[in-house]
């Protein structure tokens, strides 16, 4: 297609019509060629984004004077974090014959999502009068709902993002307009000026500042890390003697950091990890620090004290 008259250059032997035609061809031929490098380097890219990625946060240890040995050691590290991470997520090691799934219900990808898991025994199990703290409610009140009906818990619920005043939501239900965080005060999320309290100032105003808190539930999409924090740092989740949690893998590799935070639930307030349920909601995503790696990002995860 390229051959024949093209090779008889160059084009001042030609008329000027023929010339035009040469390049025309010439500039197709080009066009191919670009397209082709173009995809082939969109593809490197993609492949190596997370290499980037972590080079970057090199740059921000001062490390990146180093070799490239140690850039690749970290990225080994980053992966072993990574699986020791999932293994202690995915494999409790307390078990519960007596375990009670409570509340959830059917996305509209009719996957299950907000189910808690509770154990009866061998541990404290629920008191005549318990307790039940429920924070992130998203307008789906069958935890809430069933824990009372079946066990007669009290149960206060907490949700600043539903736009609804403080009420009673149901025979021993009470909902309240705030969320738990780190600090006490307001912020303003997506136009809504949300409440913030932290735990401790919740309990001494709701008058459980020496109570034992039954069951602590936290589905605060992400928050989970800062509030754990601040209530283990406070010594609270010493008086709670169940703690159902979300968690939501953070999109940045900080596996050892999460790890160590959620190890903390068992050597500072002797609670067990007994189950971890996959919150299949949102599909496998892509893990931050891999090349083609996806894996489910959000979990069910409960511990109860033995
Ligand atoms: C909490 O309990 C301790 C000891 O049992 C008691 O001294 C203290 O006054 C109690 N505090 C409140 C706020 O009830
Ligand atoms: C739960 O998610 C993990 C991580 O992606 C996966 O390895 C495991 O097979 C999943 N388990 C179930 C029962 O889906």
């Amino acid at each position: 297609m390229y051959g024949g008259k093209g090779h008889r250059f160059p084009c001042s032997a030609l008329s000027t019509g023929s010339c035009i035609t040469i390049i025309r061809k010439y500039l197709g031929l080009a066009a191919y060629v670009s397209i082709i490098i173009g995809t082939a380097f969109l593809v490197c890219c993609a492949f190596w984004l997370p290499d980037i990625r972590l080079w970057c946060k090199l740059g921000e240890l001062e490390q990146k004077g180093q070799s490239m040995d140690s850039f690749l050691l970290m990225r080994q590290e980053e992966r072993a974090a990574y699986d020791r991470l999932m293994r202690y997520i995915l494999h409790p090691q307390a078990h519960c014959l007596t375990m009670e799934v409570l509340g959830g219900k059917r996305g509209r990808n009719k996957k299950f999502d907000g189910d808690k898991a509770i154990c009866l025994e061998p541990g404290p199990g629920l008191s005549e009068d318990c307790i039940v703290y429920s924070f992130g409610i998203a307008n789906e009140w069958s935890f809430d709902e069933s824990i009372h009906e079946m066990f007669g818990c009290k149960v206060f619920s907490f949700d600043p993002s539903m736009g609804m005043e403080d009420h009673r939501h149901g025979d021993g239900i009470m909902f309240f307009n705030m969320g738990i965080g780190e600090f006490d005060g307001k912020i303003t999320v997506t136009g809504q000026t949300w409440n913030m309290r932290t735990f401790d100032s919740i309990l001494k105003q709701l008058g459980h500042w020496n109570r034992t808190i039954d069951v602590l539930k936290l589905d605060i999409e992400g928050a989970e890390y800062v509030v754990l924090e601040d209530i283990l740092g406070k010594g609270l989740l010493n008086h709670v003697n169940h703690l159902c949690m979300e968690i939501h893998l953070p999109d940045n590799p900080y596996w050892t950091r999460v790890l160590r935070l959620l190890r903390r639930i068992e050597e500072e307030a002797g609670l067990r990890h007994f189950s971890t349920r996959n919150n299949t909601q949102m599909p496998p995503m892509r893990v931050p620090g891999f090349y083609a790696r996806y894996e489910q990002h959000f979990f069910e995860m409960a511990w109860y004290r033995h």
